[in-house]
């Protein structure tokens, strides 16, 4: 099997990146990553690919007169590195349109909300202040419009009484952990593939039971 080349872009923890680092080790893993990126020189991140000998590079996004000169830069490095697939975990930078464009249906992002509900910044707050009951995760491909682009996994995650924004979003990371590995494989194997602005391709629901929250007293 030939694996795709996949980069990586980071700004902080890295968390996601390991979860990816750690489902390449799998022989029949469809993808390896090739190069982390992070904007910010002391992500944590860079730490968890050179414990892996994964080359890290730092393209500090303060070193460029424009968001476009930054790309430019970003876009070399990846290019330089022979990567195919690009994932965002936790990249904190927002894309040009060239960029974007670049790399369409080639670039994807994990986000903690199950969008479109909750774009942008403290998803997890805003779902405690609307009171909603189930929450979770997405992998989408990259758009311009932020956190927006065509969707090709899902998590579902409920929200617990007494939830804070902290406890939450462990909860929803767990998760995370385990969906950006599988929506990876299926882009990285072909079996999805972008048509027209959805996602497309195998699917592999085996319960189709909704999911109450609170839960029923007697299940479906
Ligand atoms: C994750 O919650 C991800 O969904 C969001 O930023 C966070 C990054 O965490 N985009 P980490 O750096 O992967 O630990």
């Amino acid at each position: 099997m030939t694996k795709k080349r996949v980069g990586v872009l980071i700004s902080g923890r890295g968390s996601n990146l390991q979860a990816l680092i750690d489902a390449c080790k799998a022989p029949d893993y469809p993808a390896r990553i090739v190069v982390v990126v992070s904007n910010v020189p002391s992500a944590q991140g860079l730490l968890r690919a050179e414990a892996s000998l994964i080359p890290a590079l730092v393209i500090d996004h303060r070193d460029f007169a424009s968001r476009e000169a930054f790309d430019a830069a970003l876009d070399a490095a990846l290019t330089e590195a022979g990567v195919e697939l690009l994932c965002n975990a936790g990249f904190m930078r927002l894309h040009s349109e060239g960029f974007v464009e670049r790399w369409r249906d080639r670039h994807l992002n994990i986000h903690p909300s199950l969008l479109p509900a909750f774009k942008g910044l403290h998803a997890h707050a805003r779902v405690l202040a609307e009171g909603v009951k189930i929450t979770g995760t997405t992998v989408h491909f990259v758009r311009p419009e932020m956190d927006s682009g065509p969707i090709v996994a899902q998590a579902a995650v409920p929200v617990l009484p007494g939830d804070t924004a902290d406890s939450l979003a462990a909860r929803v990371l767990i998760a995370e952990h385990r969906l950006y590995p599988h929506a990876l494989g299926l882009v990285a194997s072909r079996a999805v593939r972008v048509e027209g602005e959805l996602v497309v391709g195998m699917t592999q629901i085996k319960d189709q039971a909704p999911y109450f929250s609170p839960p029923l007293d007697e299940p479906l």
